[in-house]
């Protein structure tokens, strides 16, 4: 295999990679080379491309972090951005406000399912989160429920990286060496049909995910539950796309037992799945709150935000403790540059953008669909335009682990050489482009990765580790 460029080359044109080295932590780094890790280094980006530090041209097949919704270099984003900062860079939300967030505001209540009228903004998804589960136990509070708090979250799950967000989590690489508040929450199962119990069919799966469910509220107590926390379609987890039916089924359970509902559509919303909230558009779930971020600014500045449903807004306004302060504010809440990007990226999406996503999507989940004719891929599963191709070291035992821990890693390396970047996640490749993605550089994408996965399977046979 012809290595992608080492970093020490790199550095001899770009000393970013040394100073990198030298002085920056990246995230998610291992203990053996935390402070003093390079990563591929990116110098520019334009449309669905990327350049690196070699001067490759790159297809962005995870769009960022699933977030360059637009598109890279989109000159409206980078003037707005210029133009809202010359005239006015920030007010403290603390006691002013500014026209960009409360316009950003009744635009996003348009889309959002029933009465969630009231957006309140942070800095990304994790924060998103983290206002509404700190928002979940101030309004248990003021109702005289304190002890209604408890969260109910899944296997799979990734909702962020603070403290209490991050106890959310249901990836096990993800908690192995972090604490987290774990008397807080309580873990479900993963709703990932693919690896249901052998011969249990996706109706029985569903019956099983649902009664697990209501037996856990039984168990804990509806009385100690504040909410239930669930992505529409898990995307870090492996674009996870639960049983059809399932989500509304759990709404219901959830509002029988006066149990909060928030769906998390860091992912999902802004276009990724062809709307701008796919909560009800796709799976028919009006939930109490939505978390959003990443799309809304398709990554071009950090925003983030809750979108909380006007009934619980008037119940405190209402209840017997009109003093009592939902003691939650960032310094960076309601941002006018952030705000200002967001109207502009809704301006784009509805110009055409979502039109475009909705109409290319089933032929990227097609094209991507013929990868499992290849022996290493057990499934590739997707909506919209998320997808995941999952490889195992069999298809009769589902192994993903067997053959090689990171398999996905060796997939990415491949397809770098051959101009695509990739999202590995252990023995899966995730793909995100942005949603401006034409299809004959949706055909670019999958050849690319047939090949990647191609060379990978000549790897692991040569090495003797899969005989597939
Ligand atoms: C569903 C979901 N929620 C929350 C987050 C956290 O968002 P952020 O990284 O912007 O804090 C992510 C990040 O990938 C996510 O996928």
């Amino acid at each position: 295999m012809a290595a992608v460029r080492d970093s020490r080359e790199m550095a001899a044109e770009n000393p970013a990679v040394e100073l990198a080295k030298s002085h920056l932590v990246q995230p998610w780094p291992y203990a053996g080379s935390i402070g003093a890790e390079a990563r591929t280094l990116v110098t520019s980006g334009d449309g669905v491309y990327l350049i690196d530090g070699d001067g490759k041209k790159l297809i962005d097949g995870p769009a960022g972090m699933w977030c360059i919704n637009v598109g890279h270099r989109r000159e409206e984003l980078a003037r707005v951005m210029y133009e809202q900062a010359m005239e006015l860079s920030y007010n403290t939300p603390w006691y002013t406000m500014n026209a960009p967030s409360a316009e950003l505001s009744r635009r996003i209540a348009e889309y959002a399912p029933g009465d969630l009228n009231h957006v309140f903004y942070t800095t990304g998804g994790s924060s998103a989160v983290e206002t509404a589960l700190r928002f979940m136990q101030f309004y248990n509070n003021v109702r005289g429920r304190p002890e209604k708090k408890l969260i109910l979250s899944r296997g799979g799950a990734y909702h962020g990286s603070t403290y209490l967000s991050a106890s959310l989590n249901g990836r096990p690489r993800d908690r192995d060496w972090m604490d987290a508040a774990d008397d807080l929450v309580v873990k479900l199962s993963s709703p990932d049909p693919f690896r249901r119990p052998k011969g249990m069919s996706a109706e029985a799966f569903c019956d099983f995910l649902v009664d697990e469910f209501r037996d856990t509220v039984k168990s804990v107590g509806a009385q100690n539950i504040g909410c239930f926390v669930g992505e529409p379609i898990q995307a870090s987890g492996g674009v996870i796309i639960a049983p059809a039916g399932y989500l509304k089924r759990i709404r219901d359970i959830c509002r029988e037992n006066d149990i909060l509902y928030v769906s998390d559509e860091v992912v999902t919303g802004f276009g990724r799945l062809g709307h701008v909230f796919a909560s009800e558009e796709l799976f028919d779930i009006e939930p109490d709150m939505i978390t959003f971020a990443k799309g809304v600014t398709s990554g071009y500045f950090p925003l983030g935000g809750v979108v909380i449903s006007e009934r619980l807004l008037k119940e405190l306004n209402r209840s017997n403790h009109p003093d009592a302060m939902f003691g939650h504010g960032l310094t960076y809440t309601s941002h006018p540059v952030g705000c200002a990007v967001a109207l502009k990226n809704l301006d784009l999406l509805e110009g055409g953008i979502l039109d475009h996503a909705r109409a290319v999507a089933p032929y990227f989940q097609q094209r991507l669909k013929t990868l499992e004719e290849l022996p290493l891929v057990g499934e590739v599963r997707g909506a919209g335009l998320m997808a995941c191709v999952e490889c195992v070291a069999d298809r009769e035992s589902k192994d993903p682990l067997q053959l090689d821990k990171d398999v996905g890693k060796r997939i990415d390396q491949h397809c770098h050489e051959l101009g695509l970047l990739v999202r590995p996640l252990i023995n899966m490749c995730v793909m995100s482009p942005p949603l401006v993605i034409t299809k004959e550089q949706i055909d670019h994408l999958v050849a690319i990765l047939r090949e990647g996965i191609s060379r990978t399977m000549d790897d692991l046979r040569k090495e003797g580790v899969w005989q597939g």
